[in-house]
């Protein structure tokens, strides 16, 4: 089993997540041994429950006993009344402030279960379960929890660290390749904006060898969570250089929205956004071309061809506005000088993303842009 510690000076507080195949048990082991309480709390969804109704309860030992709430499974249902249901559950079941609650899913699963656990009581421990290749290398760590708003995604939150966050690569398994996909999306991101060694390794293997190879999954993965533990160390409430895991969803995000958010998953848009950032760097004059066609080639082989509407001037710059990565003076673009390294670039004019994207548009993109 791998282990990484995140440590967060300024609020005193450090966890560890734990990397490897089958370490649910022996990952909670410590905890459950101190733990105080005889009941334990979990939050799944439906088709997770259906794929592994024994975990974690057979993980538990029998003297503790393990209420679950089962929510139904989708983004849809990533809001106030679904986290108001958590909290009902809990109040129901009696839980109180040493209560731990497990949040056992994807993203979607594990953002809601740590809003609750932020705000039942003003705060209690919860654990991560991630059982989405995303939720493991991204949502899963970090500590931002939280469920949309109809005028804006992820709008309404809070920061709340785990106490632990479990990555048992087995689950992957199950997961939908197309899944798997927008989750190497966040995986390989890390890489572009820390870590060339990660690309690096992760060009060892075709893609579609990585699930099969726990060793070298386990490996970038690893890797993958060390980089956002190290950013969110040196910046937990994103004032600054956290902005780097924006990369590539200044354009993802404008994909999602036109769309609808229905036929582009979120690491499917960020796959074509971080092709985009790249193609802007060169064009800025910061990234080499040579380092842009590795990362070119690199997406291109992840095989998405996303087809879209094509759009105008007004609705690109009316959705990059309303975007939470935009401040007042204008958008806070990520762009990369080197792979392995992001670089904030404050003040990026909307009209100017606009010019680029027509630009890029151009070239060999990984769109298929229909007409509106
Ligand atoms: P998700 O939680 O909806 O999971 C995707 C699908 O896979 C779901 O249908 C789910 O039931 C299914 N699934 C989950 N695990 C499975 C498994 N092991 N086998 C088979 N099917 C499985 O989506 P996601 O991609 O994990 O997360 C997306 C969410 O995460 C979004 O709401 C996004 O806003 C959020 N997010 C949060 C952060 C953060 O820092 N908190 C970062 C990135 C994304
Ligand atoms: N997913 C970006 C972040 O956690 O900051």
């Amino acid at each position: 089993m791998k282990k990484i510690q995140i440590t967060l000076p300024q609020a005193d507080y450090s966890y560890s997540v734990h990397i490897g195949s089958q370490i649910i048990k022996e990952s909670l082991d410590d905890i459950i041994k101190d733990y105080s309480e005889s009941v334990l709390y979990v939050v799944t969804n439906t088709t997770i429950k259906e794929l592994y109704p024994d975990v974690p309860d057979k993980m538990i030992p029998e003297d503790i006993e393990v209420k679950t709430l089962v929510l139904p499974d989708g983004e849809s249902v990533k809001n106030l009344d679904t986290v108001s249901s958590i909290l009902d559950f809990l109040a129901r079941e009696h839980a109180n402030r040493k209560s731990i609650l497990i949040a056992f899913g994807g993203g979607v699963i594990g953002d809601m279960a740590g809003f609750a656990a932020a705000v039942f009581m003003r705060g209690i421990h919860y654990i991560q379960i991630p059982t989405t290749l995303l939720s493991q290398v991204d949502s899963g760590i970090g500590g931002k929890t939280g469920v949309n708003h109809k005028f804006g995604k992820n709008m309404i939150g809070a920061f709340k660290q785990p106490l632990r966050t479990v990555i048992d690569i087995d689950v992957l398994k199950t997961l939908p390749r197309r899944e798997f996909i927008a989750g190497y999306a966040e995986l390989v991101k890390h890489g572009f904006i820390r870590d060339r060694a990660l690309l690096d390794h992760l060009m060892q293997k075709p893609i579609d060898d990585l699930v099969s190879d726990p060793a070298h999954l386990s490996e970038a993965i690893r890797m993958s969570c060390r980089v956002k533990a190290t950013v969110v160390q040196e910046d937990e409430k994103e004032a600054g250089l956290r902005a780097i895991l924006n990369f590539g969803h200044t354009l993802g995000h404008v994909l999602e929205t036109i769309t609808e958010y229905k036929t582009m998953l979120h690491g499917e848009a960020v796959i074509v956004g971080m092709d985009f950032a790249s193609w802007w760097s060169v064009k800025k004059g910061i990234l080499s071309e040579q380092d842009f066609e590795t990362i070119h080639g690199h997406l291109k082989n992840l095989g998405i061809k996303p087809v879209i509407r094509s759009i105008n001037q007004d609705e690109f710059i009316e959705i990059i506005a309303h975007d939470k990565k935009a401040v007042s003076k204008g958008i806070r673009f990520i762009g990369l000088t080197e792979i392995g390294s992001a670089t904030i670039c404050e003040n990026t004019s909307a009209e100017s993303l606009w010019q680029s994207y027509q630009e890029y548009l151009m070239t060999d993109t990984l769109l298929d842009v229909k007409p509106a």
